[in-house]
């Protein structure tokens, strides 16, 4: 199936390692022109040598903090300065942050910061350019709706799914799309460091919550948000996609 992305221009937030980085493979796979965002300069570039490397077009590279307003507003200018107008964002910049009732402010406010107001502000720049073209995608990368603990982040991502849908009818007749993938259990430095120290623990969790048997992989997001970003998908807005293996079955 031709995705017919050659030639859009993607701007992908935590693009530096996990799911973002695997979102912008296979934006890159399909001749999306990309600007790749984080704080992790290294990672980012690593990552652009290797998309060069494999004959796809050179990612532009944007170090910055996405809990500092004025670095949102810098990497939305530099993104759009280097590739015109975005036709695609997609936010995948954030971070579990298990906390207790007793938590201090600042943890809540930086949970909201970057699982929230980073990927609210981002989209709040780039949509001006997405109405004048009548085309857009905005991709959320959200999570779990069934928190097992408290955690802030949590709380964040039930605010980006409700923004999202809230958003979508408002500009769904301009041709711009607005949707949320809530990943399972994604190999990355997250979960495999924070999430489940060993093997053993990591078979367990899969044996008692996965079906499909096994974590997935950054790229299994990348496909589904590559087809969101997609001209074929502009029926689709306003949805919550889960791509978990069959997990949240399992999350009552
Ligand atoms: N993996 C999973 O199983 C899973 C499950 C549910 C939801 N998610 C969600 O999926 C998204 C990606 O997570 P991941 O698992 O791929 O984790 P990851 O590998 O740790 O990636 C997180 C990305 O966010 C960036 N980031 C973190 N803080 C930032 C900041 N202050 N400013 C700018 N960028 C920042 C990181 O880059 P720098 O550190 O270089 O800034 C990194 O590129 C997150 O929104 C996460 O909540 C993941």
């Amino acid at each position: 199936m031709d995705l017919q992305l050659t030639g859009r221009a993607a701007l992908v937030t935590g693009a530096s390692s996990g799911i973002g980085a695997g979102v912008a493979r296979v934006l890159a796979g399909e001749g999306v022109r990309l600007a790749l965002t984080a704080r992790d300069v290294d990672g980012l570039r690593d990552l652009a040598d290797e998309l060069r490397a494999a004959g796809h077009p050179e990612p532009v590279v944007l170090e910055g903090d996405l809990t500092d307003h004025e670095q949102i507003i810098r990497v939305a200018a530099q993104a759009h300065a280097a590739l015109g107008s975005i036709h695609i964002l997609a936010n995948c910049a954030g971070g579990s942050r298990p906390t207790d009732f007793q938590s201090d402010e600042t943890v809540w406010e930086e949970a909201f910061a970057l699982n929230f107001a980073s990927a609210r502000r981002l989209t709040q720049l780039l949509l001006p350019g997405m109405l004048a073209h009548r085309w857009g995608r905005v991709i959320n990368i959200s999570g779990s709706m069934e928190p097992r603990r408290l955690n802030a982040a949590s709380a964040a991502k039930g605010a980006l799914h409700l923004w999202s849908k809230g958003l979508s009818c408002d500009v769904a007749s301009e041709g711009i799309t607005v949707n949320c993938i809530a990943p399972g259990r994604i190999r990355s430095a997250q979960t495999l460091a924070r999430l489940h120290a060993t093997e053993a623990e990591r078979q367990e969790f899969i044996a008692r919550n996965i079906p499909a048997g096994d974590f997935g992989d950054p790229e299994d997001i990348g496909r589904v948000a590559a087809f969101l970003a997609s001209p074929l998908a502009h029926y689709v807005t306003g949805a919550v996609i889960p791509v978990d293996g069959g997990m949240h079955y399992f999350a009552h």
